[in-house]
């Protein structure tokens, strides 16, 4: 039977602040039938007169917001969470741009956001603490005398051990890490990158428990939304258009330059495809205050161009390129009606794209699913065509053989997936890790260490 009372959520994001990315999406639709508090930054950039925690419901679930001043967040969300923590754990050393003025910011905000939490706990909540933006919460709560249970999932890949360690600062991040009770993963071995990392860099200190919890999706309703009546109809119904989809965050993980390159290889190396397929590829920008996503955009608009004046004429575009963000119903059905999905990114957590595009298929005739073996989903989703990303003929040669798929090995294939999805959903993520949170005692061990803060 549930002993906690509430679950607390803490993440960078509350759904008041919702950008396209697998965090919100994933956990709103979990949280929602739950009693309980999301707490995290309302999107709004202005200085905090210290009494500005603004509080909404959404169903059973009581959304919690803060505010950041501009520099506190430069500092803490461009500076060091998304120019430091996000290249290096996804193995991108050379994007890493560290300085002290951001570490101390990051420090800062999380010790702010503890400070801002505390008067909302209650004694039995349960808090779960969401992503790389917060890694060193825990410790600061918990010298802030919060001792409810406190676990934490990281969305993202963890680093292998010689990677993390050319990240300045990462043996102080490490042991206000331990500070957590749970400690959840994306797969297991970012769960073995993270205890080998402990072993070699702070044999002295306790590591929490661990655990590898994949994170799904809900995919009856994803495959509800996706029956729909399409509010867009990309091609035409009869098939003679094969449609490609790709639908990614701007972002520099995800592969995107790579993407293009291995479709301008297969129309350089198959006419006889000219005018039978098209790639729509939707990347709504992101982070637009760091310069790699800047460089981002304009490398791939290049690209994009490059396709289109090379390949494209009046009765045929061979690419769409559209930098927005849409909405869900607009989304599923959008999946359902390509041949293929095309879901290659350099590394990623899981990748949530690959599981709502497999959810979204129609069963009696499913399209074919690409995808990247550096993706966390890679490792459940074994009826998709796994590829290199870094390798552009092994690209094209995926997508000529999805194009070409049989009837009947699309059908085992996406029925292999589907059980996958039924069998570890957003529900049984949910529920499995607050019972082995809730399962564990706090105990004075886990308590912070006197480091960073
Ligand atoms: P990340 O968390 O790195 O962005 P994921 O693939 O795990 O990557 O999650 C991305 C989420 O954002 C998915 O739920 C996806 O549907 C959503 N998303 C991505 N791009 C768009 C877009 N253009 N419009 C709407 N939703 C998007
Ligand atoms: O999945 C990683 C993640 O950082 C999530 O925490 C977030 O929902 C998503 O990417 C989008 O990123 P941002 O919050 O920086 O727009």
């Amino acid at each position: 039977m549930k002993k906690h009372g509430r679950v607390v959520i803490v993440a960078n994001r509350t759904p008041a602040a919702k950008s396209a990315g697998g965090l919100a999406s994933g956990l709103l639709d979990a949280l929602r039938r739950e009693r309980s508090l999301w707490f995290g930054w309302n999107g709004e950039l202005r200085e905090d007169d210290g009494n500005c925690v603004q509080l909404f419901s959404c169903d059973r679930l009581t959304v919690a917001a803060i505010p950041l001043s501009p520099e506190a967040h430069n500092r803490y969300y461009n500076g060091f969470a998304n120019g430091v923590l996000w290249p290096a754990f996804h193995h991108r050393l050379d994007l890493m741009r560290f300085s002290d003025d951001d570490y101390t910011g990051y420090l800062e905000v999380n010790r702010h956001m503890a400070a801002q939490l505390r008067p909302l706990l209650q004694d039995d909540d349960l808090i779960w603490v969401h992503d790389y933006h917060l890694l060193p919460f825990a410790g600061m709560c918990r010298r802030q005398g919060i001792r409810q249970r406190m676990g934490f999932f990281l969305h993202i890949p963890f680093p292998v051990p010689s990677v993390a360690q050319a990240i300045p600062r990462i043996d102080e991040l490490l042991d206000e890490m331990c500070a957590y009770d749970l400690l959840g993963f994306q797969t297991e071995d970012d769960r073995k990158a993270f205890v080998n990392l402990c072993r070699e860099r702070r044999p002295q200190i306790r590591v929490p428990n661990t655990g590898g919890y994949p994170i799904g999706v809900d995919p009856l309703a994803l495959q509800a939304e996706a029956e729909a009546e399409p509010v867009v109809q990309l091609w035409p119904r009869d098939r003679s258009i094969r449609g490609i989809i790709s639908v990614d965050r701007l972002d520099y993980t995800k592969g995107l330059p790579e993407r293009f390159k291995a479709y301008a290889l297969l129309l350089e190396q198959h006419p006889e495809l000219h005018g039978t397929m098209q790639l729509v590829q939707i990347a709504p920008p992101s982070r637009t205050d760091v310069p790699a996503y800047v460089d981002l955009h304009h490398e791939l608009t290049g690209l994009a161009g490059e396709i289109l004046g090379k390949y494209g004429d009046l009765e045929w575009q061979p690419l769409v390129y559209v930098e927005r963000q849409l909405d869900r119903p607009v989304l599923m059905p959008l999946y359902r009606q390509a041949r293929v999905g095309l879901v290659t990114p350099l590394r990623d957590g899981m990748n949530l794209v690959a599981k709502e595009f497999v959810a979204a298929q129609d069963p009696a005739d499913p399209g074919v699913l690409v995808l990247s073996r550096f993706a966390g989903a890679a490792c459940q989703l074994d009826g998709a065509l796994l590829v290199n990303p870094h390798d552009p003929g092994e690209m094209a040669q995926a997508m000529l053989q999805a194009l070409s798929m049989p009837h009947a090995e699309r059908v085992a294939r996406y029925r292999r997936m589907w059980a996958v999805l039924c069998a570890s959903d957003i529900e049984g993520w949910r529920v499995r890790y607050l019972k082995d949170l809730e399962a564990l005692a706090a105990t004075e061990e886990t308590l912070a260490p006197a480091t960073a803060g």
